[in-house]
């Protein structure tokens, strides 16, 4: 049978039963599949074209009428029975560009030694191995070898054939992993950030210290489920599924490095070091390590300390030799991507008191006091993307990020990605609303959404009935259909902001510390400058601290990432970190269902 899957205009051949979301899964097409395709999160929505298709009880459960009879099915519903056309919504690989804040380093000690030597100038009458010979011109340079790549040893022996006697070496700790002509050509780093919704990658030059550009893609284990516990549990259906896992990552981040290697015209040997940050899951998945352990007590890792793996091992495509560096993790719940965090903004040398909060899929959350670090982590699951609401959506052009309610002037302002007219909810423009309508009286502290005539006048004619949930109305679509929030969507963010605001509160106690002690609370995740510090501490996502002391500093795990890939001091931060960390676990807390009940409240 054959599946033809538009704009694209590729036909895949599709076994029998296959669902339309599982074949795009197998061919690496883009269709997100945030539920991992249990038909909850509609996101996986495509065109029938053609012909007819059956409508199944989840189709009529989260689509409109007019939109099946528009051919709209739910692509992880929807069975290949026979040749099949079907068309996929606008998705745009252009993501939220959180931003990279990396300061300025002036001189580093680096993680990659670039060295030229001066091999002896009667080499020829010597009958001693050029490796040997080679070692003895790095070690009067005090650098000792203690391996040594294959390719740079055929190097060495091209480049003594030729009677190249001074030449340039790349070393990576003690392997020599290049050999070369010398030139002033500048070799280059790779700082990837796996997030369990988005992958970032930053290029390097290791010469000039310089980021180059930064590429971010969907993590193509997004059609397995949003959260990182859906792909566990994707992992544990049977042993090829964690390779299937492993392999879409690799491939992913396979297809990120030839756009960075096409678009700088850069030869794939040129990138001599790879460093990756991610939570334990992601982590786990991209080394292809089993990661059945850490979906449940006592979260074990299989290892959580610095991995250093040769490219070719992962089946990266890049030189074979090139060392790929894990950063280290707290804990198998507590990941690589906190480490980065802290590394990025030199939180083991601050003498001050401040919090870094990690917004996302997962809530990590650092505090340093009295210069001891505290870190705490919690599944918040994939709300603030727009997950699971009725009208939410990741961050895709069209998409309302922004909402303010305007009571003096009687008017309702929204933002959407690009300004395109809006399609649905961003998980960031859910948190403004939810903010708004709070305040403007809509819901109350709890979160329940009063009856319409309680609301303020001029916004009940926004009243709208969801099957049988209240909901408020925010804008209409380009088809006319309401764009709106309702009471479950509230119930939804309300668990997510209570997951984070635990976690919080948790190593704010550990660490006997109050909101007015906190010098600083920094924000980062995927979503940057997007969210809105107002409606973060109105609905008491974060510590109740004067706005000005909020400071979003975008995508800080890979900004940790991109440190430890220049500067052996930030590596070497990153695994003092790793071992220095305090680790609050909140789970055996006798009181943490009363903590996280109160955190459920919309207010401090
Ligand atoms: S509804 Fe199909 S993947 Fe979520």
């Amino acid at each position: 049978m054959s599946l033809t899957i538009l704009p694209e205009g590729r036909t895949l051949a599709v076994g029998p039963g296959i669902s339309v979301l599982e074949a795009c899964r197998e061919h690496d097409i883009d269709l997100p599949g945030i539920c991992g395709g249990r038909g909850r999160c509609r996101e996986c929505r495509v065109t029938v074209i053609g012909r007819d298709a059956a409508v199944s009880a989840l189709d009529k459960a989260l689509l409109e009428p007019g939109d099946l009879s528009r051919g709209w099915r739910l692509s992880c519903q929807l069975s290949v029975d026979g040749d099949l056309t079907v068309e996929l919504p606008p998705v745009s690989l252009k993501l939220l560009d959180p931003g990279v804040v990396v300061p300025q380093l002036e001189s580093v000690e680096p993680v990659i030694r670039d060295v030229v030597v001066d091999l002896p100038a009667a080499l020829g009458e010597s009958d001693r191995p050029a490796a040997s010979l080679l070692d003895d011109a790095l070690l009067e340079k005090g650098i000792r070898v203690e391996r040594r790549s294959l390719a740079a040893l055929r190097e060495l022996g091209l480049a003594l054939s030729r009677r190249q006697t001074r030449l340039r070496c790349l070393l990576h700790e003690g392997t020599l992993l290049d050999v070369r002509v010398p030139s002033s050509s500048p070799v280059y780093g790779l700082a990837i950030d796996i997030g369990t919704s988005t992958v970032s990658a930053a290029l390097l030059d290791l010469s000039t210290l310089a980021m180059l550009s930064v590429e971010t893609a969907r993590n193509p284990q997004g059609a397995y489920g949003g959260d990182f516990m859906s792909r566990i549990a994707f992992a544990m259906e049977k042993e090829e599924n964690l390779l299937e896992l492993h392999n879409k990552i690799v491939g992913g981040i396979n297809r990120m490095i030839e756009r960075l290697v096409m678009s700088y015209g850069l030869a794939r040997n040129d990138i001599v070091l790879v460093t990756v940050a991610g939570n334990a899951v992601m982590h786990h998945l991209f080394f292809g390590l089993d990661v059945k352990t850490l979906g449940g007590f006592p979260f074990r890792p299989v290892l959580n300390e610095l991995a250093v793996v040769p490219a070719a091992e992962l089946a990266l495509r890049l030189s074979p030799a090139t060392p790929v560096v894990g950063l280290p993790l707290i804990s198998g719940y507590i990941g690589a991507d906190t480490v980065g965090v802290v590394v990025a903004l030199d939180l083991l040398a601050r003498s001050d008191t401040v919090i870094a909060v990690d917004v996302g899929t997962n809530a990590e959350v650092a505090l340093v006091h009295r210069g001891k670090l505290y870190v705490c982590s919690a599944p918040a699951g994939p709300a603030f993307e727009g997950a699971q609401m009725a009208c939410g959506t990741q961050a895709r052009p069209g998409a309302i990020t922004k909402i303010a309610i305007d009571d003096k002037r009687r008017e309702l302002r929204i933002a959407t990605v690009e300004e395109k007219p809006p399609f649905g909810i961003a998980g960031t423009g859910i948190v403004d609303a939810i903010a708004e309508l709070a305040r403007v009286g809509v819901l109350d502290d709890s979160g329940r959404m009063l009856e319409t005539n309680d609301w303020p006048a001029w916004l009940r004619e926004r009243a709208h009935l969801a099957g049988e949930m209240k909901a408020f109305v925010f804008a209409h679509d380009a088809d006319n259909r309401p764009l709106y929030v309702h009471q479950g969507d509230v119930r939804e963010l309300q668990l997510a902001k209570a997951a984070t605001a635990t976690a919080i509160h948790y190593v704010m106690a550990a660490a006997n510390v109050t909101a007015a002690e906190l010098d600083r609370v920094y924000v980062a995740g995927a979503f940057g400058s997007y969210l809105d510090p107002v409606s973060m501490l109105r609905i008491a996502l974060l510590p109740d601290v004067p706005r000005e002391r909020v400071e979003f500093i975008g995508n800080a795990a890979l900004a940790g990432a991109v440190l430890a890939t220049l500067s052996r001091r930030h590596l070497e931060n990153a695994v003092r970190v790793a071992r220095e960390a305090v680790r609050v676990d909140m789970a055996t807390d006798e009181s943490f269902q009363d903590v996280f009940v109160d955190k459920l409240r919309l207010a401090h």
